[in-house]
Formats: structure tokens, C-alpha cells, sequence
């Protein structure tokens, strides 16, 4: 069952260094999916950690469905860059730690099917892909029916074609009731083509910059006008998307007004 989540008024420093994270606001309703776009060191996986419980904020707060995140948080799964599958644990005895403490887990059957490893329960770590090992690290996620799930970069390290076959694969094992969801990429195609809304990271220390709606009706020029948007935002100039003229130009004003909320 999907959790709401709500940041108020969060802040993160680290002993002796400048603040990361100053009064970042961000309500998130149980179910939606979020794209958390910035710039390299911006603070986007500290405030994952957070959320996570992994780590503590110096002021502010984090609700999970209402509830403060004290300490290592069992209603959230955490996926990494790179799949950290412990090499000495088959597959299913590695996916079988996502389970532990959780309420209405799912066997490592049930959740290995769900990424289409059916059948590699007992392979070892080193005896997969880096896709099916991240596949694997999907499902050990999944495999505590979170009501959070927090990915950190989790398709970076793939090829442009796995990559792609991930981001599918990941909405359909999400199944009917899908998790709340906060993916870090820095990937912007990734976070138009997957989140419901993309949310921008940035300045020193860092906060919500912007908060940009993908709405599911939105044609590719509106996609286009987006995507050129949030690369502006990056401080680069005229992305690919703006390089030739769409074939229905519209006006800018109306693209915008299509997509952003
Ligand atoms: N445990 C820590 N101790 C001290 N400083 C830290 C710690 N973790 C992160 N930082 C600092 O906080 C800042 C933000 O780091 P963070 O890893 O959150 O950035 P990021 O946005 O995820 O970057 P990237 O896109 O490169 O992954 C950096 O300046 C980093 O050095
Ligand atoms: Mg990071």
C-alpha cells in the first residue's frame, strides 16, 4: 500500500562543512512517482537518506504516511546505483533480506517472477548481468511491499537498451498498487518518460527550485518544450530538442501552460 510523503522544512549539515540541504518543502501523495533531478553534489542522495531514515536531518522533518522517519525505516526500500548483492547469499537468499521486518512481504519466488528471473533463485550474485543483477536488487526492494520506494540512480550503470527495458519493467512489477516512488537520475528523458512529476534540486544549500507536472495527456511537443525547460534550468542552452523546428510549432506560453502546473 502506497505512503504519502511529506518533507517540511528540512535541513542537512555535515560536522564542519557547509549545509547541504536547507528548507527543502516537498508533499508527496501516496502512489505518485518522483523525479529528482540536480546537479552533481547537490545533496540529491543525502536527502534520500533521509527519507530513508539512514540519516538524520539537522532541523525539520519527514513524514512517512503522517508518521515521523525515526531511525532505519521499514516501510521504505532503497535501490542503489549498483545492485550491493551480498556475493556469499544466493539470489533468492539475497532478496529474501528486502522481506525481513516487513509486513505483507512477498516470497523470493513471487518477486523474482515479477522481474522476469524467475528460475534464478539459486544463482550466484557473480553469475548474473549487471541488468539481471540490478533486476535483482529491484526485487529484493519489492520484496518488503514497501510503501516507499526510494531509488538512487538505479538504471546509471546500464546500457541505453537494458536501461530501457528497466524503466518498463520496473512500472509493470510495481503491479496494481504501486508504491510511492522518489528516483534520482540525472537522466532527463528517464524522469519525463517515467514520473508524474519531476522535481529540481538546487543553489547552496540546496532546496526545491522547481516542481514540473508531467501530465499523461501531454503530446511530444509539449514533452519537447519540458524537456528544453529543465535542461534550461541546468544552464544548458538549447538542448537537442530545440535544435530543429518541431513540425506544429506552437506558441511557447500554451506549450508550458500544457504541462507545468
Ligand atoms: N556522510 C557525509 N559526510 C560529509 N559530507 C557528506 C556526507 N554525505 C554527503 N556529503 C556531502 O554532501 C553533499 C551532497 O552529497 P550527495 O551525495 O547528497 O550529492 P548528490 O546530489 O547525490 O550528488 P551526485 O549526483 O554526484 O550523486 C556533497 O558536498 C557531499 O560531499
Ligand atoms: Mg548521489
Amino acid at each position: 500500500m502506497a505512503q504519502s510523503v511529506t518533507i517540511t522544512n528540512v535541513a542537512k549539515e555535515f560536522d564542519g562543512a557547509a549545509p547541504v540541504l536547507a528548507g527543502v518543502d516537498l508533499a508527496i501523495p501516496a502512489g505518485e512517482f518522483v523525479a529528482l533531478l540536480g546537479a552533481s553534489g547537490c545533496g540529491k542522495s543525502t536527502l534520500l537518506r533521509l527519507v530513508a531514515g539512514l540519516d538524520r536531518p539537522t532541523s525539520g522533518q519527514v513524514l512517512i504516511d503522517g508518521q515521523p522517519v525515526s531511525g532505519v525505516d521499514p516501510r521504505c526500500s532503497i535501490v542503489f546505483q549498483e545492485p550491493r548483492l551480498l556475493p556469499w547469499r544466493t539470489i533468492s537468499a539475497n532478496v529474501e533480506l528486502g522481506a525481513r521486518r516487513a509486513t505483507g512481504a512477498f516470497t523470493p519466488a513471487q518477486v523474482l517472477e515479477r522481474v522476469g528471473l524467475a528460475g534464478y533463485g539459486d544463482a550466484w550474485p557473480h553469475q548474473l548481468s549487471g541488468g539481471m543483477a540490478q533486476r535483482a536488487a529491484l526485487a529484493r526492494a519489492l520484496a518488503g511491499a514497501p510503501g516507499v520506494l526510494l531509488m538512487d540512480e538505479p538504471f546509471a550503470a546500464l546500457d541505453a537498451l537494458t536501461r530501457l527495458r528497466m524503466q518498463d519493467l520496473l512500472v509493470e512489477a510495481c503491479g496494481d498498487d504501486p508504491p510511492t516512488v522518489i528516483m534520482v537520475t540525472h537522466d532527463v528523458d528517464e524522469a519525463i518518460r517515467m514520473a508524474d512529476v519531476i522535481v529540481i534540486l538546487g543553489g547552496s544549500p540546496a532546496g526545491v527550485r522547481a516542481v514540473h507536472r508531467v501530465a499523461e495527456w501531454s503530446d511530444e511537443g509539449a514533452l519537447d518544450a519540458l524537456r528544453a525547460d529543465i535542461l534550461h534550468q541546468f544552464g544548458i542552452g538549447a538542448g537537442r530538442a530545440n535544435h530543429h523546428d518541431p513540425p506544429h510549432h506552437h506558441h511557447p506560453t500554451n506549450r508550458q501552460e500544457a504541462i507545468l502546473a
